[in-house]
């Protein structure tokens, strides 16, 4: 395991979100009622940064077609989309939060 600290705990509020470059790969980091989830920020249905749409409680939506996912499980909920996101194990502790780059 190679934990790599992606951002600190108060850098995101409740309903936010945001996109952080981890190595080669484009996270979406979420706090979804004060608990930190982390998927891909590509939409699985085409070109599209989920960063940039809407957080309602944990399903995020892709600004691009409206397509949406469950962040805490990386399901597609709603169509367009339909193939999970991938999901990483964040993992919080002194103040910052951590995915596994192992994981990338
Ligand atoms: S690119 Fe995200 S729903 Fe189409």
């Amino acid at each position: 395991m190679a934990l790599v600290k992606i951002a600190s705990v108060d850098e995101l509020q409740p309903g936010q979100m945001k996109r952080v470059r981890v190595e080669d790969a484009d996270v979406a980091l979420y706090n979804v009622g004060g608990r930190f989830y982390a998927t891909s920020d590509l939409c699985t249905h085409a070109v599209a940064s989920l960063t940039e749409g809407t957080l309602d409680g944990p399903v995020v939506t892709c600004p691009k077609h409206g397509g949406r996912f469950d962040v805490r499980t990386g399901a597609a909920v709603h169509l367009p989309a339909f193939s999970p996101l991938r999901t990483y194990e964040v993992h919080v502790r002194d103040g910052g939060i951590w995915i596994d780059a192992d994981d990338l």
